[in-house]
């Protein structure tokens, strides 16, 4: 069975955790879109792992990841990653394989990044500065440099030259030497190259084989290019649509879908999140959740629940279930809200708009139920989960529309509450 994990909320809603809980199940872990702008975060036996770009299965002897054609590979960050990676004796040795089809980031898109940050001013998305808009721009724009194409340095020299004049005419400064960028990605381009091939036909051999792929997302569903909060959103499509495109597999080799819901919401960056907190409770969220970028170290905007969010999420990635994250943070809380609908214009709307000036003059429409006030850190049933949380996660199942096949009750893989095995995988 092959399943896809993806983010229905706004990203970082503990995707990491759950890719690495259910990875035993698989052979396989493959990204399928964004690129080191995800920070995944994998707790094991007291180290924290922050997973960019390998996928977070690789914490797993013998578990192959793939990194497909839909990703864009900084090299520089990619071999980072490697040798942290080694530095906890966790080897990546032959378990790799890239996409000769996944384009590059190369230095002259993180310059891009930032100057297209500053040139829109107050209306700046707060990018991860990781040159991923512009990468996807040129792939777009049809003068994206592949990882297959670093094997033809002539061609490759002429591409890089144009482009890395394209930048320095716009941003002016110091020019960018387009000779030391072309240096530079062939040194990188030599020690990827053994993990350089197809792997549309990679993943076709090893399902044929009956190999099992977790399909990984990154970012999350409100931040997916196409149906996100346009323009505050990533240059991809991070939805479950992503795993076709992004891995050059067919519709049907998606069994399952499932998607990672926080408790609560968070966002980072700009742009709409309509169930935001001000003051000290949005303190209070931050602080107990560590509220605080993977990837950028930034505080991350807190909010309630917002069932709108996750039920459009359900319908855009057909979800099977939810992984429902960070129960454990709202502990403390009197009470808890629950939005399950926008005021707008005099009536309450239940579905997410398009138009985000529409969505500006919207108020969240709230349940408010009551808190538990006892610590949920670690358990491990259903059962022992107080009366309150219970009840909580029903209403928030009801309102969402989706069942929360996993209730996760702290960073830890055993920090976990398989609720309906069946539904998901069966337990490792
Ligand atoms: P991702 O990008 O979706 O993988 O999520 P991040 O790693 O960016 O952020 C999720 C954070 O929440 C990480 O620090 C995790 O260790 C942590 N986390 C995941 N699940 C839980 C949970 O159930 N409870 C608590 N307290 N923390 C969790
Ligand atoms: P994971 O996989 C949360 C946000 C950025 C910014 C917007 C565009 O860890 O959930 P980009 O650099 O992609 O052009 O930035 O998207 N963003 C994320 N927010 N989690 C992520 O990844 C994100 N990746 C990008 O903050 O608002
Ligand atoms: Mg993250």
């Amino acid at each position: 069975m092959n399943l896809a994990v993806v983010g229905a909320q706004w990203g970082d809603e503990g995707k990491g955790k759950i890719v690495d809980l259910l990875t035993p199940h698989f052979s396989i872990v493959a990204r399928y879109q964004g690129g080191h702008n995800a920070g995944h975060t994998v707790l094991v036996g007291g180290t924290r792992f922050i997973l960019h770009l390998i996928p977070s299965g690789i914490l797993h002897p013998g578990i192959t990841c793939v990194i497909g054609n839909g990703v864009v590979v900084d090299p520089k960050a990619l071999f980072e990653e490697i040798e942290t990676l080694a530095r906890h004796a966790i080897a990546v040795g032959d378990r790799l394989r890239i996409s000769d089809r996944a384009h590059v980031i190369l230095p002259y898109h993180r310059d891009l990044d930032l100057f297209s940050e500053t040139r829109r001013g107050d209306r700046s998305i707060g990018t991860t500065s990781r040159g991923i808009g512009p990468a996807y721009e040129d792939k777009i724009g049809r003068r994206g440099i592949r990882v297959g194409d670093l094997n033809d340095p002539s061609a490759l020299g002429a591409e890089i030259r144009d482009n890395v004049q394209a930048r320095n005419r716009l941003i002016g400064g110091e020019a960018l030497d387009w000779k030391l960028v072309l240096d530079d990605v062939l040194q990188y381009a030599e020690r990827m190259r053994g993990w350089v091939c197809d792997t549309s036909l990679f993943l076709a051999h090893a399902m044929a084989q009956g190999g099992a792929v977790l399909f990984e997302g990154a970012q999350g569903t409100m931040l997916d290019i196409d149906h996100g909060t346009y323009p505050f959103v990533t240059s991809s499509n991070s939805t479950a649509g992503g795993v076709c495109t992004g891995l050059g597999v067919g519709p049907r080799a998606i069994d399952r879908v499932l998607g990672v819901a926080k408790a609560y919401t968070t966002r980072v960056g700009s742009g709409p999140l309509p169930t935001e907190l001000s003051g000290a409770l949005a303190e209070r969220l931050r602080e107990s959740g560590q509220e605080y970028g993977a990837s950028t170290g930034r505080p991350r905007r807190c909010g309630w629940y917002d069932a709108v969010t996750v039920r459009y999420a359900a319908r855009i990635n057909g979800l099977d279930a939810l992984a429902l994250t960070k129960l454990d943070v709202l502990d403390d809380l009197d009470e808890i809200r629950i939005c399950t609908g926008y005021r707008c214009r005099g009536g309450v709307i239940e579905e997410f708009p398009a138009d985000l000036s529409l969505l500006a003059g919207c108020e969240p429409v709230y349940e408010t139920m009551p808190g538990w006030k006892r610590s949920t850190r670690g358990v491990r049933s259903l059962a022992d989960l107080p009366r309150e949380a219970r009840a909580y996660i029903a209403r928030l199942e009801e309102a969402s529309r989706v069942r929360a096949a996993i209730v996760s009750t702290g960073s830890d893989r055993d920090d976990t509450i398989f609720a309906d095995d069946g539904m998901i995988v069966s337990r490792p």
